[in-house]
């Protein structure tokens, strides 16, 4: 069926149960049972997202920003698919690479190289086509001489290049970056920065989580800011920066 839509969220909220007894495990929870029951029945629901509502075109790049704890990872996170929203609805079109936090879907014990393979499958590649992309990821990294070193003895910047090396050659349909690029150097910046600008005049789906202002007015077709959970406004890039700036003095 063709939809225009690449991604579109409808009502959506997110709910986390702070103090919730559960999250010491259930021994601890059947050997308290009296006052886990008490402490089950105080616990207090905590609004992460609240009634969310925007749709994505295909090809459209969207960045979120807002101040820290706004719900942008979340919002990223309901979108991957690796959180469940509480209410509303979530809908992608499309295969879907995240690019989330730090390490992300990588395991730490692993090679650099097991660890594409590992990805790639995850992300719905076979064996074969991740094989054959290894080289080109290996490439665009950089980290030759450490590929196959375990991932535990990689420095953060080195991690994060594995990351969007694996992500930017599995041809997705919708990229979801997450901040990451702000522990790589100047120079592999400068290069993710121009694969993500590629992507875009390829008309591939992007949200791009930043703190950095300028980064997002260069690469957005659109800015969503939000504010304590909820969706504030979304629109031209300048009117929403300029938004967020005045709102950020005002606080
Ligand atoms: N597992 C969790 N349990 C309870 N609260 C959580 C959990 N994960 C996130 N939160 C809360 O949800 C809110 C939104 O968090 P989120 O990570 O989406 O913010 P953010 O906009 O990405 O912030 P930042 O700019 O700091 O990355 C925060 O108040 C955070 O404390
Ligand atoms: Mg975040």
């Amino acid at each position: 069926m063709f939809n225009d839509v690449a991604i579109r969220l409808r009502g959506v909220s997110k709910r986390y149960y702070l103090g919730s007894p559960v999250g010491e495990g259930f021994k601890h929870l059947i050997l308290h049972l009296p006052s886990q029951i008490k402490a089950l029945r105080q616990r207090r629901p905590f609004h992460a997202l609240t009634d969310v509502s925007f749709d994505v075109r295909r090809g459209e790049c969207v960045s979120l920003i807002g101040r820290n704890g706004a719900g942008k990872s979340t919002t990223l996170s309901l979108i991957a698919g690796v959180l469940r929203a509480s209410a509303g609805k979530v809908e992608t079109y499309g295969r879907i690479c995240p690019l989330l936090e730090l390490g992300a879907g990588f395991n730490h014990q692993l090679t650099g190289r097991e660890n594409i393979l590992l990805n790639g499958v995850l992300l719905g590649l076979t064996r074969r086509e991740v094989r054959q992309r290894t080289a080109q990821i290996i490439e665009f990294s950089e980290l030759h001489d450490f590929i196959d070193a375990p991932l535990r003895t990689y420095s953060s910047g080195m991690v994060v290049r594995l990351g969007f090396s694996v992500a930017v050659h599995l041809d997705p349909d919708i990229l979801l970056i997450d901040e990451v690029l702000a522990v790589g150097d100047a120079r592999f910046r400068t290069k993710c920065f121009e694969r993500m600008e590629h992507f875009r005049r390829r008309g591939t789906t992007m949200i791009f989580v930043s703190h950095d202002t300028g980064s997002v007015s260069r690469i957005s077709d659109r800015v969503a800011l939000f504010d304590a959970g909820r969706l504030i406004d979304i629109g031209e890039p300048g009117r929403i920066i300029d938004a967020y700036q005045q709102r950020s003095l005002a606080a």
